[in-house]
C-alpha cells in the first residue's frame, strides 16, 4: 500500500495489478495525480478503480484524455444496423445490436468479437499500437465473463538466457487476419486489404521503466526471415509460456468497475459466458503509443533495419 496525492494502491496479484482507491475518476483529475496514477501503471500494469456505478462517456473520456491522446478510429466490423454507443471514441464490448438486443449466434460482429477471447495486447495489429486501455463495465452477466491480464516483463525476466538472447531482435508480424484466422473467420477482399499485416518487435523496452517485456499477442503471425511453422511454434511456446497462471491476474467485474491496463506490458484475454443469454456491455478507451513500437527499443539497435 503506498501513499502520495491520497491515492493508495493494493496489489491484487503478486507480480501483476493493484486497486487503486482515494481518487475520484469520474472528476477531473490534476497533473500530479495523473503522474502519480501513470507511476502505478509502470509498476503494476493493471489498475482496478471500483466504482460501483458506470462512467458516462463524457467522464470515460475526459480521464483518459488526462493520461494521453486518444487512439484514432480505425476499420471496425458493425453489425448491420450500425454503432450501438453514441461515439466511436469508445469500443463497444458487448454482444449488443445497436437497439440493445443480444446478437444472434450467426452475427459477424459476435464472432469476431469472440477473438477477444485469445490472448493479446490491444491493437497490436496497427503500425501505433496502443498504450492503455480502459475498460468500463455497465452490465455484467452472472457467471463468467471474467478477464485474465498476464505480465509480459515477468514472462521475459523469467526466460532463460539462451532464449533471450535467440529472441532478442526478432521481428514479428501482425494482422487480425492471423488471429481471426486461427478461429476460422473468413475475410472479405477489403478486409484483406485493410488488415494487411504490420512489424512489431518481439521484445520491447518500456520507455519509462527500461525493463524489457515480450511483445505477444494472437494477432502475431508471423516472423520477419523465418519459416511459418518454425515461427508459429516459437510463438506458441512463447505465448504459453508467458500465460502460466503465476503470471496472470484473473479480474471478476462489478459494476461499475474501471480496469485500466499497460498493452506494451501485458496481454489480456476474456472469458467465456453465455452470451445468447445474458447482456454484458463493456465499454473502451484506449491511449496511443503515439509512436511505432520499433520506435521504443533503442537497446536493441538491429530491430529497425531487420530484412
Ligand atoms: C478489450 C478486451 C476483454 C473482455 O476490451 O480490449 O479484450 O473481457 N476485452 O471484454
Ligand atoms: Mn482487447
Amino acid at each position: 500500500m503506498r501513499n502520495t496525492q491520497g491515492l493508495t494502491f493494493t496489489p491484487l496479484h503478486p507480480v501483476i495489478a493493484a486497486e487503486c482507491k482515494g481518487v475520484d475518476i469520474s472528476e477531473p483529475i490534476s497533473s500530479q495525480v495523473a503522474d502519480v496514477i501513470h507511476d502505478a501503471m509502470d509498476r503494476y500494469g493493471v489498475l482496478v478503480f471500483r466504482q460501483g456505478k458506470p462512467m458516462t462517456t463524457e467522464q470515460q473520456l475526459r480521464f483518459t484524455r488526462s493520461l494521453g491522446e486518444l487512439e484514432g478510429l480505425y476499420t471496425k466490423i458493425e453489425s448491420e444496423e450500425g454503432r450501438r454507443l453514441e461515439t466511436p471514441l469508445l469500443s463497444d464490448i458487448s454482444n449488443l445490436t445497436p437497439s440493445n438486443k443480444l446478437l444472434p449466434p450467426d452475427d459477424r460482429k459476435r464472432q469476431f468479437q469472440m477473438g477477444n477471447r485469445l490472448w493479446h495486447s490491444d491493437s497490436s495489429y496497427k503500425k501505433i499500437p496502443a498504450k492503455y486501455s480502459a475498460l468500463c463495465a455497465h452490465v455484467i452477466p452472472p457467471a463468467g465473463g471474467e478477464t485474465e491480464f498476464a505480465d509480459m516483463r515477468a514472462a521475459w525476466d523469467m526466460l532463460d538466457d539462451v532464449t533471450k538472447n535467440n529472441i532478442k531482435g526478432l521481428v514479428a508480424e501482425h494482422s487480425r487476419i492471423f488471429s481471426k484466422g486461427t478461429l476460422g473467420f473468413e475475410f472479405t477482399e477489403k478486409e484483406r486489404h485493410d488488415f494487411a499485416p504490420v512489424r512489431q518487435p518481439l521484445v520491447r523496452t518500456h520507455p519509462r521503466t527500461g525493463r524489457h517485456s515480450l511483445f505477444l499477442s494472437s494477432h502475431a503471425g508471423r516472423i520477419v526471415g523465418w519459416q511459418l511453422p518454425e515461427a508459429l511454434m516459437l510463438l506458441r511456446e512463447l505465448t504459453e509460456h508467458a500465460t502460466q497462471r503465476e503470471f496472470v491476474y484473473r479480474h471478476t467485474w462489478r459494476l461499475g468497475d474501471l480496469v485500466m491496463w499497460d498493452n506494451r506490458v501485458t496481454m489480456h484475454r476474456a472469458q467465456q459466458y453465455d452470451d445468447l443469454k445474458y447482456p454484458r456491455d463493456m465499454r473502451r478507451s484506449t491511449v496511443t503509443c503515439g509512436a511505432p513500437a520499433l520506435a521504443y527499443t533503442e537497446s536493441l539497435p538491429d530491430l529497425a533495419t531487420a530484412a
